[in-house]
């Protein structure tokens, strides 16, 4: 697959060997990051344009830039500081910020609105989050860790536990994750399941005791409060799974905990004692695949 002057914008977009082209060149950026940085970006701009909160993906973004020697302009409260709010379209935002930057990120509670506004710019759009329906670049940093925490993704039993309906991230590490050959087992509240097919042949439970010490990786995501519909059927799934200490003595030796963050109650805080917590490794990971998706992309 050739990366470059693409529009970034599903999981679905990537093909194994591109995974796995990216996920090499993520490793020597994470050799770049250990040196401080390059100027491979040198002249370059990039657009960071946020509809909706963010800590971790704007930030590794942007960090990501600075580390290439390239610059950054943002915007991290678009929805109401920037000229949509006197009705411009997000067509018209994207063919006006391709004008001034290389390359544009971009994060928007709808789906599809990242689409919207790559359909009009000259320049590439990457998805930051758009509603529900996908991360791409969450989903390909939590694969790489896997890739690099367990030297390799075949074989693997991957568990993916909490909102697997409305969890982007979770979708996006299934649609790469497929291309490998791994089991997958899903365990969420029946409310909550994996839409289907996404994954052809998946295990269904409810109790991640039933099945946690056959995970070689344990993938929590939060239930996703800010798309549900009221605080009355959100409070039905809150707190429904939480990994504690106890829990993960019944968890493999070998195997890894990731999680996109934010979490909220998902993980106890005595878990990230635990060496196969691996969530707050991820951020320097997905500092590495982003510096690397913005070269190839930018090539
Ligand atoms: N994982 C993730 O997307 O985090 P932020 O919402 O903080 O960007």
């Amino acid at each position: 697959m050739d990366f470059k002057g693409q529009h970034i914008l599903e999981a679905k977009q990537f093909d194994k060997e591109g995974l796995l082209a990216l996920f090499e060149e993520a490793k020597k950026m994470e050799g770049i990051l250990d040196n401080g940085g390059g100027d491979l970006m040198k002249d370059k701009i990039m657009a960071t344009l946020f509809f909706e909160p963010s800590t971790r993906t704007r930030f590794s973004f942007e960090t990501a830039m600075h580390r290439l020697g390239g610059s950054v302009i943002s915007n991290p409260d678009m929805m109401r500081t920037s000229s949509l709010k006197k009705s411009e379209t997000l067509e018209d935002t994207g063919k006006t910020v391709s004008q001034m930057a290389d390359v544009i990120v971009m994060r928007h509670p709808e789906a599809g609105s990242v689409a919207k506004l790559a359909s009009k710019s000259d320049v590439p759009v990457l998805n930051a989050g758009d509603g529900a329906h996908d991360h791409p670049t969450q989903g390909l940093l939590d694969v790489y860790t896997i890739w690099r925490e367990k030297g390799g993704l075949d074989g693997l039993t991957v568990g993916m536990v909490g909102d697997l309906k409305y969890g982007r991230v979770v979708h996006a590490e299934c649609e790469m994750l497929s291309y490998f050959d791994v089991k997958f087992v899903f365990v969420s509240p029946e409310g909550l399941k994996m839409p289907e097919g996404l994954v052809d042949d998946a295990r269904e439970l409810v109790n991640l005791e039933e099945v946690i010490g056959e995970l070689d990786v344990i993938s929590m995501t939060r239930i996703q409060r800010e798309r549900f519909e009221s605080e009355e059927e959100y409070n039905k799934y809150a707190g429904l799974y939480v990994l504690d200490a106890e829990l993960m003595k019944k968890a493999k030796d070998d195997s890894i905990v990731i999680h996109p963050l934010p979490r909220v109650d998902e993980i106890s805080v005595e878990v990230d004692y635990d060496p196969r917590a691996k969530y707050f490794d991820q951020p320097r990971y997905g500092v590495a695949v982003r510096m690397a998706l913005l070269k190839m992309v930018m090539a």
